[in-house]
């Protein structure tokens, strides 16, 4: 399943990030602390032109805890980078925010200089909720679409922080599938754009290899079955979904498993450390390669054959 990202929306989000840069001391990327992987884009170390950059790993309420701290190891462990995890509905973890920035930026809170930050993130990841928290005011929408933010704001808060809701919506990492499918069932894709079956099998075969627990306990199964077919067909067993001749309705089971899963009803989850991303990198990386191996070999046969004098004609 590839996520649908137009380049045009990609080409003018950093058109505008570009202009507003230069005017930037520090720059806040809010992720999904469930997918700190597949929500951070690509892009950012070239968009902040070398601006600190402050990651925010934000529903970090309904995150694993255990890899959330991994995440924070990784992520602290970059150049120029610092991160924290938040819920961007708990007022006074989202007013600490200010201090990191502060943290970040000693000379400009000594020369007496408020600090620029403009946030940064994917649809859905919580921008707006985050800005009305530490505005302590609602200045920007917030709801579970995605794609809400659209005008530019600038927002004085306290402590000597201004913020920058703009341009803000950055597009994820897609050019891995299984990334695709993540971001799809954490809620950051339009669901008009998703199949659901598809997007809740991906996700059930990952969480019965996670949380079999979990599952089990909320769906009330004794054995869990191998694969995420007979799961989500356990799920419509248990929860009613049935058709005509007791078929069970697999796309009503599946939409069911990842309702549950982003209301937070399935427990504490998250579907990326950072050690799987090494792993999907380096798969990624072996697939370019050899493509581009292919690729060449493709182009020296083809030059060859150019190169092949035709029959010569018969005198
Ligand atoms: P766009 O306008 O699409 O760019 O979205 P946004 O990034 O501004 O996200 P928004 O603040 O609208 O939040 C999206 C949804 O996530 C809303 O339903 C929020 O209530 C929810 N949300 C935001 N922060 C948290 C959090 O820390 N924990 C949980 N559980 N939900 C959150």
């Amino acid at each position: 399943m590839a996520i649908q990202w137009f380049p045009g929306h990609m080409h003018r989000a950093r058109k505008q990030i570009a202009e507003v840069m230069p005017n930037i001391d520090l720059v806040i990327e809010v992720l999904d602390a469930r997918l700190p992987y597949s929500s951070e884009n690509p892009l950012v170390p070239d968009l902040c032109q070398g601006k600190p950059c402050l990651k925010l790993l934000n529903k970090a309420d309904i995150a694993d805890s255990k890899h959330t701290q991994a995440w924070l190891d990784y992520f602290n462990s970059l150049e120029n980078t610092q991160a924290m995890a938040i819920t961007g509905l708990d007022k006074k973890q989202v007013k600490s925010i200010t201090q990191y920035c502060h943290n970040m930026l000693p000379d400009r809170r000594e020369k007496k200089l408020s600090i620029r930050t403009m946030i940064m993130g994917i649809p859905n990841v919580g921008k707006s909720t985050l800005i009305n928290t530490l505005a302590g005011r609602v200045v920007a929408k917030a709801g579970n679409l995605p794609a809400l933010t659209r005008h530019p704001q600038q927002i004085k808060i306290q402590d000597g922080i201004v913020l920058s809701d703009t341009p803000g919506i950055l597009w994820p990492k897609i050019h891995n599938e299984a990334s695709g499918f993540r971001l799809a069932a954490s809620g950051a894709v339009r669901d008009t754009a998703l199949d659901y079956y598809e997007v809740a099998e991906f996700t059930a075969d990952t969480l019965i290899k996670l949380y079999p627990e979990k599952l089990s306990e909320r769906f009330k199964l004794k054995e869990l079955p191998e694969k995420g077919y007979g799961l989500i067909e356990e799920i419509g067993k248990k929860r009613g979904c049935l058709r005509s001749g007791g078929v069970v309705d697999e796309y009503k089971a599946a939409e069911i498993l990842i309702h549950e899963l982003r209301s937070g009803k399935l427990g504490q989850i998250s579907f990326e450390t950072p050690d799987m991303m090494i792993q999907e990198e380096q798969a990624l990386a072996q697939k370019a390669a050899l493509e581009e191996e292919k690729r060449q070999a493709k182009e020296a046969a083809k030059k060859k054959g150019r190169r092949q004098p035709k029959d010569k004609p018969n005198n």
